[in-house]
């Protein structure tokens, strides 16, 4: 597979913005990540020195902003599963003014799909100089916060255009699955010997395909749901929750839909008042324990008026639920929960007649602080 920038990768070709494009190629990338990292005999391809030294630390310090932080959560519970180390994820702007109290052999990640945010960059020159050891997980060869830190891992995800982040997300949360398989390997972890990453990834690939070929269904339900509102939210339990915030991120970003991702418990503790006739809700429901705790939440919302749409995993989908997703590892679930909710905000954007690509205010990459 070839890791470098050709035309056709810069290229809209036929396609009206490049966050559909990059929406589209997430199959690709996972496909790609799989080739890139995996050795012989279904090994994983990474620097044993980098495996050794993320295994040896007590606590992992993921510190990323925007939509890489989001991946961050989203990658949280698989680490600690795989690895048996505990995680954090930090603001890189709040971490940088308010340390929190470190470990005694802190491991940090730094995830920035451009390498470039002078937030994490800040982060990343105070724990170099304090000795900590640093992995960046970014989509560009040689950027800053790559070359700074003490290691790398690319996405090879192919230059990301669009300012609203998509295929970068996806690739943060593959490759630290892959790392984690990685990790938990060397350290002896049952959870991680059974993980088979490489197979799982394909499945997702597939399983990310066959929501992509069902684009005109998630178009329709967010010219129902999305054309007009001027809020929404999404909620979910844990890893639903997580990729309930990128979610909300990427409606805010590109539809200027005023968008909430809340933990789908916390709801009744405050953030229910907001709810009035026609809402729009947004569920995500791809575990078991949660989930009926969740429908739960939906009844509570649809009582005081709540419009619901369920984006729910086949296994617990009920005949009404609107987006149902293909199963797939429950470790994996972020990266395939989150293709409908970037289609719902890019379809939400075209009706609402903003560029998709070129939202107002933001740029691709935040160099000052
Ligand atoms: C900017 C972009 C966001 C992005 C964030 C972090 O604010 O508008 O889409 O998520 O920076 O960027 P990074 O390159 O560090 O992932």
């Amino acid at each position: 597979f070839k890791t470098q920038v050709d035309l056709t990768d810069i290229e809209k070709g036929t396609y009206p913005f490049y966050m559909l494009k990059e929406i589209d190629e997430q199959p690709t990338v996972m496909r790609r990540l799989v080739q890139e990292y995996q050795g012989d005999n279904h090994q994983v391809n990474i620097d044993p020195a980098l495996v050794a030294e993320f295994a040896q630390s007590d606590r992992i310090y993921i510190v990323a902003c925007g939509t890489s932080n989001n991946a961050g959560w989203s990658a949280k519970t698989l680490i600690e599963k795989l690895t048996n180390i505990p995680v954090e994820v930090h603001l890189s702007s709040e971490f940088a003014y308010d340390m929190p109290l470190l470990s005694a052999k802190p491991f940090f990640i730094y995830l920035s799909q451009s390498g470039e945010t002078a937030d994490s960059r800040q982060v990343l020159v105070t724990t170099n100089k304090l000795g900590h050891p640093a992995l960046t997980i970014t989509n560009v060869a040689g950027s800053t916060l790559s070359r700074e830190a003490k290691h790398t891992l690319l996405l090879y995800a192919g230059p990301e255009i669009a300012v609203a982040s998509t295929k970068a997300y996806t690739g943060q949360i593959a490759v630290m699955s892959i790392l984690a398989k990685a990790v938990g390997e060397y350290k002896q972890i049952q959870a991680a010997k059974e993980f088979d990453v490489f197979h799982e990834l394909s499945i997702v690939a597939s399983a990310m395909d066959s929501l992509i070929n069902d684009k005109q269904h998630i178009k329709d339900l967010a010219d129902e749901f999305l054309a007009t509102t001027r809020n929404a939210f999404y909620i979910g339990r844990s890893n639903d929750y997580y990729v309930s915030m990128e979610a909300a991120l990427k409606l805010k970003e590109i539809s200027y839909v005023q968008a909430e991702g809340f933990a789908a418990g916390e709801l009744k503790h405050g953030t229910i008042a907001l709810i009035e006739e026609g809402t729009p809700v947004m569920a995500i429901i791809t575990e078991e324990v949660t989930g009926s705790h969740t429908r739960g939440n939906i009844k509570e919302v649809e009582s005081r008026g709540a419009k619901t749409l369920v984006i729910v995993t086949e296994k617990l989908a009920k005949p009404t639920d609107q987006i149902v997703l293909p199963t797939v590892h429950p470790l994996l679930s972020s990266l395939v929960s989150v293709v409908p909710t970037q289609l719902l905000a890019y379809n939400a954007t075209i009706q609402r007649g903003y560029d998709v690509d070129k939202p107002r205010n933001l740029a691709k990459s935040v160099t000052v602080e």
